[in-house]
C-alpha cells in the first residue's frame, strides 16, 4: 500500500484523519440494506449518544449530508405548526440558523450579538418571558466563525425555565469538548463525522431526547428527505436506514469512534487544550494579533487579525503554506480582515511546532514583518 501523505489540517474540519480511519473505508462492497451494514450503524448510533452523555432516553438519527444539513432537519422537523423560533446568533452558524428558518417560513426572532462577544442570558431572559409563541430557542455550542464558545449550560437551564424546546448546534464541539446534553439540557444537537470525532465528511447525526421526539410525530413535514422523524422511524421499523447512505464514510466514523474511547473524551480535549495553548502562544510570539478573549475560547479554533504589513496576503500565505502541507483558513468578522486556525484533529504538538516554523519561513520568504 502506497503511504498516504500526511497534510496537516488547520481549516475548521473536515479535519486530520489518523491513517486508520482513513483505512478503515476500504472494505468489501456491501450494499446498505445488508443486515451486517445495519448493525454498524445501529452501534455507530448508540456509541454518538452515548459520547453526547445520553441514556436511553436519547436517540442518535443518522443522516448522509455535511451539518449544514443536520441543522436543517432539525429547523425543519421540530418546530410546532404556527409557533416561532428564537435563534441566538453570535457568528455566521447562528446565522444560518435564522437563514434555514426562513427558508421554512417559519416565524422567526431572531437576537443578535456581537461577533466578538458573548450572548446576554438577561436579553435572552426577557424575551422568553414576554413572546409565549416562542415555542423553540436555538444556538451554537462553539461558533467556528470566531471559536467563541456560548454558554450553552446556562442559556439551557433558562430554555428550560420557560418550558421551551432546546436546539444546539454542536457540529464543531462535539468530541472535542466533553459536555452533557442531560446537564446542558439539549433536546436536539447536531455534529457530523468530519470534526472533532476525527472521522471522514459526509455523514451526520442528530441526537434527540427521544420525549420530545415522539412530540414531533404528526408536526408537518416541510422537507421529505430531511424529516427528523421519519428516518428515526424507518430506522426503527427497518432496521436499514431510509436511502443510500455513503457507506464507506459510516465505516470510517465506526472506527473513528473506537479510537474516540481509546483516547477518551478528557485525554482529547486535553490534547485540544495543549495543542490550542502551543499555537495562541506561538502566533501571539511572531506577532499577530487574535481577535478574542482567551477565556472566552473553545479552545479549539483561534482567529487572526492581518496584520498591517502591505506585504501582507492571506492568499500568498495560504498557498505557500499548502505548497507545505499545512492548511489555513480564511474568515471574515465583520469588517474586519481575519483568518481562522484550528487545532481540532489528530495532530499533536510536534505538528503545531512545524507549522510555526514554516509560518514563520514563509512570512519571511513574503518579506512581512509583524514585530
Ligand atoms: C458550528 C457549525 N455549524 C454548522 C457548520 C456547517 O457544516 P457543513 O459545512 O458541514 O455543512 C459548521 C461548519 O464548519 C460549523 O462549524
Amino acid at each position: 500500500m502506497e503511504q498516504i501523505k500526511r497534510n496537516i489540517l488547520l481549516n475548521p474540519g473536515p479535519a486530520t484523519t489518523t491513517d486508520s480511519v482513513k483505512m478503515a473505508q476500504v472494505v468489501p462492497d456491501i450494499c446498505h440494506r445488508e443486515k451486517e451494514f445495519s448493525d454498524i450503524v445501529k452501534s455507530v448510533r448508540n456509541d454518538l449518544t452515548k459520547i453526547a452523555g445520553g441514556d436511553n432516553n436519547y436517540v442518535a438519527v443518522l443522516f448522509g449530508g455535511s451539518g449544514t444539513a443536520g441543522m436543517d432537519a432539525i429547523i425543519n422537523s421540530v418546530i410546532p405548526p404556527n409557533q416561532k423560533i428564537l435563534v441566538i446568533n453570535n457568528g455566521v452558524y447562528g446565522n444560518r440558523i435564522g437563514q434555514i428558518t426562513k427558508a421554512y417560513n417559519i416565524d422567526l426572532f431572531e437576537l443578535k450579538f456581537e461577533w466578538d462577544q458573548l450572548p446576554d442570558t438577561n436579553k435572552i431572559e426577557d424575551i422568553l418571558k414576554e413572546d409565549n409563541k416562542i415555542a423553540c430557542v436555538a444556538m451554537v455550542h462553539h461558533e467556528t466563525t470566531t471559536g467563541l464558545l456560548n454558554p450553552v449550560k446556562e442559556i439551557g437551564a433558562l430554555v428550560k425555565k420557560y418550558n421551551k424546546v432546546f436546539i444546539v448546534d454542536t457540529i464543531s464541539s462535539f468530541a472535542g469538548i466533553p459536555f452533557n446534553i442531560k446537564d446542558f439540557n439539549i433536546d436536539f444537537m447536531m455534529s457530523t463525522s468530519n470534526k472533532c470525532i476525527q472521522g471522514m465528511a459526509g455523514v451526520f447525526f442528530v441526537i434527540c431526547k427521544k420525549q420530545e421526539l415522539e412530540k414531533i410525530k404528526d408536526y408537518p413535514r416541510r422537507s421529505f428527505y430531511l424529516s427528523l422523524y421519519d428516518e428515526y422511524e424507518y430506522f426503527e421499523k427497518n432496521n436499514e436506514m431510509r436511502f443510500t447512505p455513503p457507506v464507506q464514510t459510516i465505516y470510517a466514523l465506526r472506527k473513528a469512534i473506537d479510537e474516540f474511547f481509546d483516547e477518551g473524551a478528557e485525554n482529547r480535549y486535553l490534547r485540544y487544550t495543549k495543542n490550542w495553548k502551543k499555537l495562541r502562544k506561538g502566533i501571539e510570539d511572531i506577532g499577530f494579533k487574535i481577535l478574542t478573549n482567551p477565556e472566552y475560547e473553545s479552545h479549539l479554533l483561534i482567529t487572526i487579525l492581518y496584520p498591517e504589513d502591505s506585504n501582507f496576503n492571506f492568499q500568498m500565505l495560504h498557498d505557500k503554506l499548502y505548497e507545505k502541507g499545512f492548511t489555513i483558513y480564511p474568515g471574515k468578522v465583520g469588517k474586519l480582515n481575519t483568518f481562522r486556525l484550528a487545532n481540532m484533529g489528530a495532530i499533536d504538538q510536534t505538528d503545531i511546532e512545524k507549522f510555526l516554523f514554516e509560518l514563520k519561513n514563509t512570512l519571511d520568504e513574503l518579506g512581512v514583518k509583524l514585530v
